[in-house]
This record gives structure tokens, sequence and C-alpha cells, in this order.
């Protein structure tokens, strides 16, 4: 039996949502609205997808993802630890099956990330001599992006090389390798994967100051005649604290480049916090104050959240000319990774599908905007 629900929308607009029933009377989603589909003429719309759900290990999920996106983001397995756990061992198990999946399934696949200072093999993190760290360095990024050249859209080839002060961050790809690492890193990228789209990424780079030294450090690979083709701000934001004049700014800046914009890890979350941004090494401590809705989200932060996640839309439709994706970070709260960083063990509610992957009041906001958006 199909029961036809309509959410009531402050604004008038209404949108469908079927229920069936089963044999055991409870009801199990079956279509809402597309993400990928209201945003069609904008921008895509990505996710970051986990091990599991490469493995296709969950049908309602795996129904999920390819309902509402059409670019993903693999969450870790693309990461130098996982595909290159040794000198000379390469693992391209999962990231093999991920590009079967987007091909089977018409998605596209942002490969994450080339040369990254965390998640890196011991082995890398071990080697002392610099001649043999280059060695290491030129031949990862020959050998993978040489394989997935074409078969993914686009790499992130350089992940957050900055400071928040804008300052090249002392990683050990700039103590080894000197400043020039990253313009070093898009060569041979340009290189290896002529028909994939190159991008350097970064969180808190929609800051003032470190948006400078993005744009100083992309103008440099410009300038030296190396192929970039766009910038992903990572949007790990605050509820409440979404800083939307900064990113507007953002936007305008690095598309005055000539660069494509993306938000390429985008979450919101709702739990307490005493710093800003997305080092995954930076921990705090664990306390059951840190942790206030582990029995549900109160209403008036599911409204912020609603809210915040319906502003951020309307501005990157506002600039849908210079925005060409936004991938969230996760398919759903119980995927994503603020419930384990930086304190172990939280419950978090950044995305916009809950835990049993029902839509949440954000996503219908979200829908709402790109349904009423004015497209001439
Ligand atoms: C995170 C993953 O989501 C976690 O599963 C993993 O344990 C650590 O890394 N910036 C990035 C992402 O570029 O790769 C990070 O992903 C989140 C911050």
């Amino acid at each position: 039996m199909i029961r036809k629900i309509v959410f009531p929308m402050l604004c008038g607009t209404a949108i469908w949502i079927a229920f069936s029933s089963n044999k055991q009377g409870d009801s199990a989603q079956q279509q809402i609205a597309s993400l990928k589909d209201v945003f069609k003429k904008d921008f895509t719309i990505g996710t970051a997808m986990n091990t599991p759900q490469i493995e296709e290990k969950d049908p309602v999920t795996d129904k999920l993802i390819r309902q509402q996106f059409n670019v993903v983001t693999p969450e870790n397995i693309m990461k130098a630890e996982v595909i290159h756990p040794q000198w000379n061992e390469y693992n391209f198990d999962l990231a093999d099956k991920l590009v079967t999946y987007g091909k089977k399934n018409h998605i596209g696949i942002n490969a994450h990330t080339l040369i990254w200072h965390s998640q890196l093999p011991v082995f890398a993190r071990n080697i002392k001599n610099v001649d043999s760290f280059r060695t290491f360095f030129e031949e990862h990024i020959n050998t993978v992006a040489k394989r997935y050249d074409g078969q993914v859209v686009s790499w992130d080839v350089v992940n957050e090389a900055l400071n928040e002060d804008g300052t090249m961050r002392k990683s050990i790809f700039l103590n080894k390798l000197g400043d020039d690492f990253v313009t070093d890193a898009f060569r041979l990228a340009a290189k290896a994967s002529p028909k994939s789209e190159l991008y350097y990424n970064d969180y808190n780079n929609e800051q003032p100051a470190k948006r400078a030294g993005c744009i100083r450090l992309m103008k440099k690979i410009q300038d030296a005649g190396v192929r970039i083709d766009g910038v992903g701000i990572q949007g790990h934001w605050h509820v409440g604290k979404v800083p939307f004049k900064d990113i507007e700014e953002s936007i305008l800046q690095y598309a005055a480049m000539g660069l494509k914009v993306m938000f390429t890890e985008l979450d919101i979350e709702v739990l307490p916090r005493n710093f800003q941004g997305a080092d995954v090494n930076q921990r705090m401590r664990e306390d059951p104050s840190m942790n206030p809705y582990v029995n549900g989200l109160p209403d008036s932060v599911q409204q912020q959240l609603a809210s915040d996640y319906e502003n951020l839309f309307k501005l990157f439709l506002k600039h849908r000319d210079k925005i060409s994706r936004v991938t969230f970070w996760g398919v759903n709260d119980a995927q994503s990774w603020l419930n384990g960083w930086p304190v172990r063990g939280r419950t978090n509610y950044p995305l916009l599908f809950d835990r049993e992957n029902k839509p949440k009041p954000a996503f219908f906001k979200v829908i709402e905007a790109g349904m009423n958006f004015k497209r001439n």
C-alpha cells in the first residue's frame, strides 16, 4: 500500500514523500526528493563513502546514495596509508571497486587524496633520507594518479598544506621537500593523470588569513605554468556559527583566479568544541558534558541546523556559476566522523539524513531552497 504524505513547507512548497507499508506493517521510506536532481542545473552533489558503503553492505544506505548523489569521495580508502601500505606494495582493491561502482551507477569519483601529511603509511613517516622521501613522493603520485587517470573525475592532489595564518604547515613534506612540494605534486599529477581534474583542498581556507595563503599557494602553481583546476573548501562548520560572509568572499576571490570552487567535506556539527577547524590530529578530552544530545537533538538546535543549511544552499545557489560541486562528509549522522573526532564516542548530528537514513528538517530546507530558486 502506498500512502502519500505532504510535508507542509513554510513558504508554500510541498515535497511529496511516498511511504509503503511492508507485510510487518512498519513503513519503509521509498521515495523522497533527490538532491542531485533538484540541483542538477547548479552543481554536482556528493557524499563521502566509507568502506562498508563501497562494498555495498547496507542496501538501504546504498539505495539512498544512488538516489541522492551523483559524485562521491572515498572517505579513507584512497589515502596513502590504505592504498600504499609498503614501499613496493599498493592495495588497489577497494579503489578499483569504487571505480566499478561509479561506472555502474553513473556516479563520478573525486579521488581523495594524493599528498597529505595525515594517514601516511608508517614506512613513509619513517623515511629519514631526503632523496628516498622524494622517491616515495614521486612514485606515489605517478603510480596512483596514472592508474585512475580518466577513471576518476578529479584528484584532491594536495590536502591541508597550510597553517591558519596562511603560512606553509611544517609537515613532513615541507620539511623534506621544501616550499615547492605543492607545485611539484601538481606537476607530477598533471603528467600522470592528464584526463582528470586537479584540486587543492583545505579546511578553514574561507578564513581571511588562510584564504590569502591559499591564494598565494595556488598562484604560485599557476605562475609556474602548472595545471590546477579547482579549490576545495572542506566546510567543517559549527551550528549557529557558519561564516557566511567569509564563504561568499572566498567564492568570489577563488573564482576570480579562474578556478572551480567546491565545498568538499560539508558537515555542520552541533556539539561543543573549543577550537575551530578540522585538524585530524587535534583531540579533546572525553567528558559527559561534551556529549549532551545522546538521547536526541533538541528541537531548537534541529531548527538552527536546518536554517544554517538553508542559508548555506541559498548562498551556493547565488553563486552557482562559480561552484561546481557540494559534497557532504558522509551520508547519514551514524556514519559521520564527528561521532569520533575530536572527542571519541559522541552522538553528533551534522548531516541531512539521520541515523535511520531518514531525511531531517535540514534536508527539506535545502530541497525547498533548490526548488524555489529562480533560474533564468
Ligand atoms: C577523516 C575521516 O572521515 C575519518 O574516517 C578518518 O579517521 C580521519 O579522516 N579532512 C579531510 C578528511 O580531508 O580526509 C578527513 O576525513 C576529515 C578532515
